[in-house]
């Protein structure tokens, strides 16, 4: 991809979510909760493509692939209300009908119209469908590391210091009750991944952020989850017990022992 194209791509988005704007403040926060995460997933992406030494023009192709991982939250929060897909529809799938729909990649070649295409439809799976390989599979990892790193964000943040503009659309999913699911942290023990299906509780929702850490692809996200102290941070706002501490210590050997062959001058390269 070239840099042009990908500025004419930034044009459309800028101008298709402006189409989304609200004068009422609720609706107004969901829309620019996601642009503001588009944003830094784009930002996320890059510095990932670039501990990997891609290419400039695949580092433009993946800054495209994070443009466009969302596009279909602004649909789907103006027509239904909400972020969850089990109440609304699939977002990601919404949103390759609006690319196909507006027809924004059709001035790319095809290659990078299907990796783009590809990307955005597999970003938000529970697991990459068996058999991807190759670039196909490069693109799905990078948007999936690059969204992970910044969901982490925004969730941690807002324990911290709960954001009032943000409170109704973060605090919209499970209900904030004592305790949680033993089949999540059965689940975090065993190093598999979470699935929405089985959130009963906010503090479920904390034990399947926790479990994504499994399914990072990169040392360069990994190294930015351990700097940034995700894992103490969410740890820290769920219960005390012997389950939750036993789930912190394997998590902490786990991103140890994944980082253990990487000097930090690979992780941080800079731009
Ligand atoms: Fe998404």
């Amino acid at each position: 991809m070239r840099r042009d194209q990908l500025e004419a791509l930034r044009a459309w988005f800028g101008r298709y979510v402006k189409s989304f704007y609200s004068r009422q403040n609720a609706s107004q926060a969901g829309i620019k909760l996601k642009e503001d995460h588009t944003r830094r997933v784009c930002g996320n992406i890059v510095r990932t493509g670039r501990s990997l030494n891609l290419a400039e023009g695949d580092l433009l192709l993946a800054e495209a692939v994070a443009l466009f991982h969302d596009i279909g939250r602004f649909r789907q929060y103006a027509v239904y209300g909400t972020f969850s897909d089990r109440r609304s529809e699939n977002h990601a799938l919404l949103g390759v009908r609006e690319l196909d729909r507006h027809g924004v990649l059709s001035g790319l070649a095809e290659e990078e119209r299907s990796l783009i295409v590809t990307a955005v439809r597999c970003h938000n799976m529970l697991c990459l469908p068996p058999g991807m390989e190759g670039r196909p599979l490069l693109f799905a990892r990078l948007i999936r590391d690059a969204d992970k790193l910044d969901i982490l964000e925004v969730f941690t943040g807002h324990y911290g210091r709960p954001n009032p503009d943000l409170k109704l659309v973060l605090e919209s999913g499970p209900p904030d009750t004592p305790g949680y699911s033993p089949v999540l942290v059965e689940n975090l023990l065993r190093q598999k991944s979470c699935s929405y299906g089985e959130m009963k509780n906010s503090n479920d929702r904390k034990l399947l952020l926790l479990s994504w850490i499994y399914d990072i692809n990169f040392p360069f996200t990994l190294s930015e989850i351990a700097g940034k102290g995700y894992v103490e941070k969410i740890i820290g706002s769920l219960p005390d017990t012997d389950d939750i501490r036993e789930a912190g210590r394997r998590l902490r050997a786990y991103m140890a022992r994944r980082l253990e062959p990487f000097p930090s001058k690979i992780l941080s390269r800079a731009p």
